[in-house]
């Protein structure tokens, strides 16, 4: 089956650059992107939304302000109108330590450019971001995927906290393999865990195998938080319950060494880190 197949193609270790090596150039820039694939890391992470027109740009808020000289939704531009923005200059003026000037005028990048750039040469972690402020996202990404041979390649992952977004994305190719992203928070009262992947999960200490059981019909792993509130939240069983489940279990956005070494201890299958340098280093030790 095809999830039987996608499960075997994740079973080493991926180092995963969250929007690029963005914690020493600007996130989701190519800038940023060259760096961890000059580095040598299994994936490329994305965050996937339409311009006005319809285009799939990179960019992981909703508004521009962050990371970029403009304001406003980015859903109310269009291509040619995010590409006047500058979203290098703030991470230079943010990061005067840590930063280059060739990163300043840095454009907003199209997933056809990323794919032109760098071919089948890498691995693209792709989330539908804010599935309700992007319709047809999923149908646009599917789409994209198909017409640079992506999928049959193995190529990429597609991420979402949505549940439905990803059968969106499921419904229009069932071959991609899909992440489940969790924000794991066993201290809320009102959303007690697991939450954001579906309004009716029940309750804390009871949930996580038919949870699990439910997430694995559709998808290869997960991807969630390590700690909440300053607590940790993932520990050895929790990995392991999901592991049994079929599911690959990766974590993010880890960028201290020590957390990157607990979380490896633990068996986890993937982190998602701002810099790839230090955890390919534990990697290769
Ligand atoms: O995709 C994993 C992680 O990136 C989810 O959080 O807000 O960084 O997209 P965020
Ligand atoms: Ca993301």
């Amino acid at each position: 089956t095809p999830l039987k197949q996608q499960r075997e193609d994740l079973t080493s270790f991926q180092v995963i650059a969250h929007r690029g090596a963005s914690g020493h150039a600007p996130e989701s820039t190519l800038a940023a992107y060259e760096l961890a694939h000059r580095w040598g890391v299994d994936y490329l992470e994305l965050d996937a939304q339409l311009s006005a027109d319809g285009e799939v740009v990179l960019f992981h808020d909703d508004t521009l302000e962050r990371t970029s000289d403009g304001e406003g939704h980015i859903h109310d531009y269009t291509l040619a109108e995010l590409k006047t923005l500058d979203t290098g200059t703030w991470f230079h003026e943010a990061h005067p330590e840590r930063t280059e000037e060739e990163y300043r005028g840095a454009q907003i990048l199209t997933l056809d450019e990323l794919f032109d750039h760098f071919g089948h040469t890498t691995r693209y972690y792709i989330e539908t971001k804010s599935p309700d402020l992007n319709p047809g996202l999923e149908e646009a990404l599917v789409e994209r995927l198909e017409a640079y041979d992506m999928i049959e390649q193995g190529r990429v992952l597609v991420q979402s906290f949505d549940q439905e977004s990803l059968l969106k994305v499921r419904t229009a190719n069932p071959h991609v393999p899909l992440i489940q992203l969790l924000w794991y928070s066993p201290s809320e009262q009102d959303s007690a865990t697991l939450t954001e992947w579906n309004d009716t999960t029940p309750g804390a200490d009871s949930i996580r195998d038919e949870d699990f059981e439910r997430i694995a019909e559709y998808a290869v792993g997960i991807g969630t938080n390590a700690a909440y509130r300053g607590h940790e939240v993932i520990d050895a069983d929790f990995v392991r319950q999901a592991q049994t489940h079929g599911l690959s279990v990766h974590v993010y956005t880890i960028n201290g060494q020590d957390e990157m070494k607990r979380l490896m201890a633990l068996g986890v299958d993937g982190l998602f880190t701002d810099y790839p340098d230090r955890l390919l280093e534990l990697v290769s030790e």
